[in-house]
């Protein structure tokens, strides 16, 4: 949890309890079929093979030894960063070259993103090639080619690249390749892929292409003439490379247009006598995105195309690479724990077939057979409700029963579509149909902390045949999916663990606890523990909410001396000043027994703004102050000064807590309310609710508040003034840290709904009434009971709202 939590606070994003349990997953594929037996032919007839779809093999000493050594010696800024001739062991048979095109301005993005992702999972090597006098601080091997420029297209460096290709290292290796920069190759699956074509024979591999339709003529090739794409990567064998390398003087002289990859293709047809394989397969393999035209597979990493390359062209963003690569492992690891789940179910099964006694029976959970009912609840509270998904969800988890899709959850739900279509599809060629995923019609989830999370999907999808009578008919289908949970991993956050002791404590929301346990307290700087909070504090009326708020004060404050000072706005009432004279009373009291300096009174006129009142708090503390803003309703511990003080940082950091708010404590206690006490440090659910959504309460610097652009002081009473301040913090460059903080509760206090309201704001009214009064457990359960009270009060409303 403490790393979820941490990851929360720095990617601002709020903690997600679905996505927050779901650790690892493994998916399993139950059952059933209405419409025709058409999916799971992957979980029931192949038992023990494995759904492996990419199977990255990294080649971690991609480096040899000394070259390692060569490179931690190497001092920056040297000509093209490695000596090449140690990087290529001259005896050494290797699989695979791949010359990569790149130019000065890409050397240090798009050649060091390559090198650090891709290239370590080649058979071989990758060199670099740019134009002469090219420089890099990189450790990245460039051969800077005499003579070439980087002017574009890249004619000549492509062609001398592969003179510079043969001369050196046409022993070494089986295979060559000309690559982009803007490239992402899956080494190991290239390699799989090459080692079944014979590498004596010429061959020329890559994407065909003959030119748009413009084009047509301009390219000067014959009618059956093609050329190899250049973007997806372009392969020669090294008999091709045999026959051209030496000649390509001869291709340099005779260019007759400006395309590249044309000029590659012509040299290739002249003097190898081939053409580019005209497979049809090889657009899936040598594979060019055209979905995203000038991106980086922001958008389209998930596409089953993506999954099925070997080469993935192209990704402009160096940054994409890393993502990509990233995307690929984790694709590989959620393959190897589906292994691990089918040849646990494997064993379970086994244990069965040589009636092993129940109890000795494969204990792993991940070993239980997929079932709906592997949890069979005992009671009617135990059940564990389905929530209902389609365009949006239905849930009874939250207070809006109707809600939108969650990121967290849709990117879930889509991975998972993603794999289970990858099943299905699974011998798709041998059976001579593919399934395409086109919706999802509806379906329903639920998570047991126990066991995973189960789906019952309805998915639309299209099934097309191309055996025999070709075929293309919607079809619809239902699936049972379980995400089986995995045993629990514990992993060190790199981030956290890297940082210096002293920040780990400045962040951590335990920190109170530890150093009230005196370890390490003086590892945090010790005058901001000391440092003075300035609670600013609204108030208009409310009195016997304010005695309660000052008692509260007093005991978390005053008593223990805490460094605080108490800014009270009060809003002047002419029509009740006796109220107002009572609170101005109550704090005098307390000036007196404390002293008057902690403690003051601001003044306002006027209606109550709860924006003009934060505001007016914060001008009289000077731009160095740490600012609490806080309402009468808040019940605080002390522990929240530590946290306060801590996770609020000037210039760098507002601290936006989420508070817990109780419910009424009729419905709480059950109508009993004489004998029921509340504990309001009880966060369980029937108890209340954090405010996810609330943004009243914060602390941060006044200099920070000022910096933003301070409050809407336009805004009149309660509520938009604190969406306004936190989406101009969002907006800054100060980070917004936001976490549930157990020292702070909002208590409950009853809405009266005026029925002389216009009905509009009266429905407003019960609306935010309803949804304080209790947990919607406890309410069904109150309903269940007495069903009269519900049929009556329907009624009854009803003909109120008519009046
Ligand atoms: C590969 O091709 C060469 C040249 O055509 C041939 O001599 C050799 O037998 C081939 N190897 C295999 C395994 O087919
Ligand atoms: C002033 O007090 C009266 C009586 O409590 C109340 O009805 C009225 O709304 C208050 N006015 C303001 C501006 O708060
Ligand atoms: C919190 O309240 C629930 C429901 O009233 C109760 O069952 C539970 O024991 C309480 N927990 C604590 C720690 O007081
Ligand atoms: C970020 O913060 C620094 C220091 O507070 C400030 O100088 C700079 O202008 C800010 N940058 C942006 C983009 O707001
Ligand atoms: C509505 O509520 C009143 C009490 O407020 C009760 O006397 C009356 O019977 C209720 N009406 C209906 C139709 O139940």
């Amino acid at each position: 949890m403490i790393v979820l939590m941490d990851m929360a606070r720095r990617t601002n994003l709020r903690i997600n309890n679905f996505a927050g349990i779901v650790f690892g997953l493994c998916l399993g594929i139950l059952l059933s079929s209405w419409f025709r037996k058409i999916i799971l032919e992957c979980t029931s007839s192949a038992k023990g093979s494995c759904c492996l779809n990419y199977h990255v093999n990294i080649n971690i000493n991609h480096l040899p030894v000394n070259i390692e050594k060569s490179l931690n010696q190497q001092t920056p800024a040297k000509t093209a960063g490695l000596d090449l001739n140690k990087y290529i062991d001259p005896s050494g048979k290797w699989f695979v070259l791949i010359g990569v095109i790149t130019a000065k301005k890409f050397l240090d993005s798009r050649a060091v993103a390559a090198f650090e992702t891709w290239a370590s999972s080649v058979n071989g090597k990758v060199l670099f090639f740019s134009s002469e006098g090219s420089l890099t601080s990189y450790n990245i091997p460039v051969v800077s080619l005499k003579d070439v420029d980087d002017s574009y297209p890249p004619q000549k460096k492509s062609l001398e690249m592969l003179g510079y290709m043969y001369r050196n290292h046409y022993k070494n290796f089986e295979w060559f390749m000309r690559v982009d920069d803007d490239i992402f190759v899956k080494g190991d699956r290239l390699e799989k892929f090459l080692r079944s074509i014979n590498s004596s024979r010429p061959h020329y591999i890559g994407q065909a292409g003959f030119g748009t339709k413009e084009e047509t003529g301009q390219l000067h090739l014959d009618t059956h003439d093609n050329y190899c794409m250049g973007g997806p990567g372009i392969v020669f064998s090294r008999e091709t490379l045999r026959l051209v390398a030496p000649n390509i003087d001869d291709c340099l002289n005779n260019l007759l247009t400006t395309h590249e990859d044309v000029e590659v293709g012509r040299c290739v047809k002249k003097f190898a006598g081939i053409a580019c394989t005209w497979a049809f397969e090889m657009q899936h393999l040598f594979y060019q995105n055209y979905k995203e035209y000038t991106g980086s597979f922001r958008t389209t990493l998930k596409d089953k195309a993506v999954r099925k390359a070997l080469t993935l062209h192209s990704v402009k963003e160096s940054r994409q690479q890393y993502r990509i690569q990233n995307y690929l492992h984790a694709v590989h690891i959620q393959d190897l724990q589906h292994k691990e789940l089918q040849l646990q179910r494997e064993i379970t099964d086994m244990d069965q077939l040589f009636g092993m006694q129940q109890s000795k029976i494969n204990q792993n959970k991940q070993g239980l057979m997929p079932s709906i009912s592997k949890y069979i609840p005992e009671n009617r509270h135990d059940v564990i409700a389905w929530e209902f998904i389609s365009k949006s969800v239905v849930s009874h988890r939250n207070m809006n029963p109707r809600h939108s899709f969650l990121l967290p959850t849709k990117y879930a739900l889509e991975d998972m579509i993603v794999q289970v279509l990858q099943m299905v599809n699974k011998n798709a060629r041998q059976k001579g149909r593919t399934i395409d995923y086109k919706d999802l019609w509806y379906g329903y989830q639920r998570v047991n902390p126990l066991y995973g999370a189960d789906y019952v999907l309805d998915l639309l999808l299209t099934y097309r045949k191309h055996k025999g009578r070709k075929l293309t008919v919607p079809v619809r289908r239902h699936t049972y999916l379980q995400q089986a949970f995995d045993e629990i991993d514990l992993i060190e956050d790199p981030f956290t663990s890297s940082l210096p002791h002293t920040d780990i404590k400045y962040n951590s929301p335990f920190l109170f606890r530890e150093l009230g346990m005196g370890s390490n307290s003086e590892s945090v700087n010790s005058n901001k523990l000391y440092e003075t909070v300035h609670f600013i504090l609204p108030l208009s009326g409310r009195l016997q909410i304010f005695q309660r708020f000052l008692s509260n004060y007093e005991d978390i404050c005053l008593k223990t001396k805490e460094k605080s000072q108490l800014h009270v706005v009060l809003f002047n009432n002419e029509t009740d000043t006796a109220t107002v004279d009572k609170l101005i009373d109550m704090i005098g009291s307390y000036q007196k027994k404390y002293g008057g300096s902690n403690i003051e009174i601001i003044y306002a006129d006027g209606p109550f703004a709860r924006a003009r009142a934060l505001d007016l708090g914060a001008s009289q503390c000077g731009p160095d102050s740490l600012l609490f803003f806080v309402d009468v309703d808040i019940v605080l511990s002390r522990d929240i000064l530590t946290r306060l003080r801590l996770n609020t940082k000037q210039g760098v950091q507002v601290y936006y807590p989420i508070v817990f708010s109780q419910y009424d404590p009729e419905v709480i206690c059950g109508g009993h309310t004489k004998n029921c006490h509340i504990d309001w440090q009880n966060f369980t659910g029937d108890m209340g609710y954090w405010r996810s959504f609330g943004y009243g309460i914060a602390s941060m610097y006044g200099s920070d508040l000022k910096a933003v652009g301070g409050f809407d002081t336009t805004i009149q009473g309660w509520g938009k003034e604190d969406v306004d301040l936190y989406s101009k913090f969002s907006q800054s460059n100060i980070t917004v840290f936001r976490s549930i903080d157990t020292g702070m509760v909002h208590a409950f206090h009853p809405v009266f709904c005026d029925s002389n309201l216009i009905d509009a704001q009266y429905q407003m009214c019960i609306g935010s009434k309803a949804s304080s009064y209790g947990s919607v457990r406890q309410l069904a359960n109150i309903i269940q009971k007495r069903p009269e009270i519900y049929n009556r009060k329907v009624k009854n409303d009803t003909s109120k709202k008519k009046r």
